[in-house]
């Protein structure tokens, strides 16, 4: 890390966490998983770890046209793929559509006819506007899923805030918005989180896949866990007797139990969101959030006249100006490089700064994201542990893993400290996870009923 005086260093010290507290949270993760899992304890629990449905992983074989939707993020996309048995014989088109912010916080209504719309644009685009493909629908927020084809919305998070869709079946809602068009049919045989896309699409390469990592505008995990682990499980006990569980670990600490490691940074930017006390871990990792803890902290440093010359500027201190892209481009700088440094300082209208407010704000980023990787580390070793196999790969996805230029070793690092001696893992990057894994789920559920007819 980057040189810098002992008063910056005291004033940032309660964003390092030492190796005893990762432990701890490590733990605590652990107490909460199996409360999440526990049939009496699950309404108690913050991390969720809703049973997905999905049973089967894929074999390679699957095969057919499929359409995906991905909703989970700043934008929506549609997707029409093609697998052919193997991962190198398929083919994708997509589309990416804006989800203006009107639309994030408006009525459901609006938000699926306009999801519906895109869907019909892109089928049109295609030509397949009169052909009725199975779909997969990737909806990356916490749902409660009763089966493969439905999902209850339990509550908003990222930004999202439409009315009307808590505690509805997003599934019927896309389906209600198709009819009221009328102008294309579909087939949804699946919802999924983000996660479990991610994990399929790996594990369709690489059948040692056991975990599906997303650290982009939210963070969330899901795991195959043993039928007989899950209390909480209704669904039949057939084989293969495991399930794989969306964690929704971005709820962990909703409780308190994080408050031991809280800062004036988090409790500031909890404050100032629209869901006030949840998605406490995410808040704290996740690219929603980074940028701006890195802000307020940049911003306290320069009120103290330790930054600037104690002169920020207005746009500096604005609110969210402090972008989360900010932290990969000045921690992408090699050999004491500033100039990507730089080039955000006259962006934000700062002047004056010198060769050392360069390597201080470096400093309070390299933190903020050591951080972050660290907790995700505290929570995936409690994952591979649970598993407890000799060998598993971790599949991952996000704009934070993909574009943060430490974030992957940072990882690796981390979570060898925390497993249990004999245990392996490796992480690996997923290529397109929620729109391939959205088809992939779609055709696992296909391939089975067929076997099934069999
Ligand atoms: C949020 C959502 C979760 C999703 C994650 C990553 O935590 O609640 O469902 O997986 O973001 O996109």
């Amino acid at each position: 890390m980057s040189a810098v005086t002992d008063k910056i260093k005291e004033i940032c010290q309660d964003l390092i966490l030492s190796d005893e507290k990762i432990v701890q949270v490590r733990d605590l993760m652990n107490k909460e998983i199996n409360k999440g899992l526990g049939r009496e304890t699950n309404p108690q629990a913050k991390i969720k770890c809703f049973p997905t449905y999905v049973r089967q992983l894929p074999n390679g074989k699957e095969t057919g046209k499929f359409l995906a939707l991905d909703l989970g993020g700043t934008n929506f996309r549609v997707l029409l793929i093609e697998l052919a048995g193997g991962i190198a014989h398929s083919k994708m088109v997509s589309k990416i559509f804006a989800v203006p912010n009107d639309i994030m916080v408006g009525p459901g209504e609006q938000l699926f006819d306009h999801i519906a719309q895109c869907l019909s644009v892109f089928m049109h685009e295609h030509g397949v506007q009169n052909e009725k493909i199975p779909l997969g629908f990737t909806f990356s927020f916490p749902c409660r899923q009763e089966g493969l084809t439905k999902g209850v919305l339990v509550t908003w998070t990222k930004g999202f805030s439409c009315s009307n869709v808590e505690g509805k079946d997003v599934v019927s809602m896309l389906n209600d918005a198709i009819r009221r068009r009328g102008d294309v049919e579909i087939d949804v045989l699946a919802v999924l989180n983000d996660t479990t896309g991610t994990l399929m699409s790996c594990a369709y390469k690489n059948p040692e896949c056991r975990i599906g990592l997303i650290i982009g505008t939210g963070t969330n995990a899901c795991y195959v866990e043993k039928l007989d682990k899950v209390g909480t499980w209704d669904g039949d006990f057939s084989e293969p007797q495991q399930v794989v569980i969306n964690l929704e670990w971005g709820a962990f600490g909703d409780d308190g139990c994080l408050d031991f490691i809280f800062t004036e940074y988090d409790r500031d930017v909890d404050t100032n969101s629209i869901n006030v006390g949840k998605q406490v871990f995410e808040k704290m990792i996740s690219g929603m959030y980074m940028g701006e803890l890195a802000g307020l902290a940049l911003r306290r440093l320069c009120r103290e006249g330790l930054l600037f010359n104690g002169k920020g500027s207005e746009r500096f201190n604005e609110r969210g100006s402090f972008h989360t892209k900010y932290i990969s481009e000045i921690e992408g700088e090699k050999n004491g490089e500033m100039v990507n440094c730089q080039a955000i300082l006259d962006e934000l209208g700062v002047t004056g700064y010198t060769d050392e407010d360069c390597r201080h704000v470096r400093y309070v980023c390299e933190l903020v994201s050591r951080r972050a990787a660290a907790l995700v580390c505290a929570g995936l070793a409690c994952l591979l542990n649970r598993i407890g196999e000799k060998h598993a790969v971790v599949a991952v996805d996000g704009s934070v893993y993909r574009y943060h230029p430490a974030f992957h070793n940072l990882m690796t690092a981390g979570i060898s400290k925390l497993i249990d001696p004999g245990l392996g893992f490796d992480l690996m990057l997923s290529e397109d996870g929620s729109g391939r894994g959205a088809a992939l789920v779609a055709a696992v559920a296909a391939r089975v009923t067929a076997e099934k007819a069999e």
